[in-house]
């Protein structure tokens, strides 16, 4: 099992590189998992990946990736050779299999998450299952899913798949245009591998006491659920 400060997953959710590596900076040792998304990936591109690699942090490229099966296999190639640990993608089932067989071929540690359905959207649970089943028997590594739907994912498909939640909120927070939102306890009772947060930490005045008191939540559920 990964160690707890792996759950929590830091948004890097800016333009540049050098406010990104502030944030980096400014958590230390706490933090060792960043989600790089669109906005600083296609500003910065492959050279941030290496800047946080050469800090020892852990990578979830989100780039909701989907296309033919084919071009999507050969994308999936490419990030292989970035040595990420996650990519997102966000596609059917003949393109999830298509990018399973690369990694696989490669054989590469790259876990494959599909998504589910927005966070910022509403939708039937019933929809994001379907969403679930067809992702995972294409050979998908996990689902980016609300934690309102993690604990119904979990027991519907076992303990294997990883779990990452998005829109999730300390109880005191700001909603910021999360509508599925759920705070870091609630995720981890459900079953969530790994919660993904960005506003509230990159926006506070103190980004590294709010990451603490996140992982202090983290080890509290887990301790209550034992
Ligand atoms: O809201 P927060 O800043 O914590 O967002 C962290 C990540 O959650 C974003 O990078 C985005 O991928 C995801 N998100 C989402 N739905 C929203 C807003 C953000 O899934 N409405």
């Amino acid at each position: 099992m990964s160690p707890i400060s792996d759950e929590l997953i830091v948004a890097l959710d800016v333009d540049h590189a050098d406010r990104a590596l502030q944030i980096v900076d400014a958590l230390g040792d706490d933090i060792g998992f960043y989600k790089v998304g669109m906005q600083l990936y296609f500003a910065e591109g492959n050279a941030f990946i290496r800047a946080l690699q050469a800090r020892k942090k852990k990578i979830f490229l989100d780039l909701k990736i989907n296309d033919i099966p084919e071009t999507v296999a050969k994308a999936v190639g490419s990030v292989v050779t970035l040595g990420v640990q996650y990519l997102t993608l966000f596609t059917q089932a003949p393109q999830i299999m298509a990018a399973r067989e690369t990694v696989k071929q490669r054989g590469s540690g790259l876990r494959l998450l599909n998504v589910t359905v927005l966070t910022s959207e509403t939708s039937t649970f019933e929809t994001v299952k379907a969403r679930a089943a067809l992702s995972l028997a294409a050979g998908a590594d996990g689902l980016i899913c609300s934690g309102h739907e993690t604990a119904g994912l979990r027991a519907a498909f076992g303990t294997d798949c990883i779990l990452v939640n998005p829109g999730i909120r300390p109880a005191t927070a700001d909603k910021n245009d999360q509508v599925r939102i759920v705070t870091p306890a609630q995720a981890i009772s459900a079953g969530a591998t790994n919660l993904v947060v960005g506003r509230p930490i990159t926006a506070a005045s103190d980004p590294a006491s709010v990451a603490r008191a996140i992982l202090a939540e983290i080890e509290t559920a887990h301790r209550a659920g034992r």
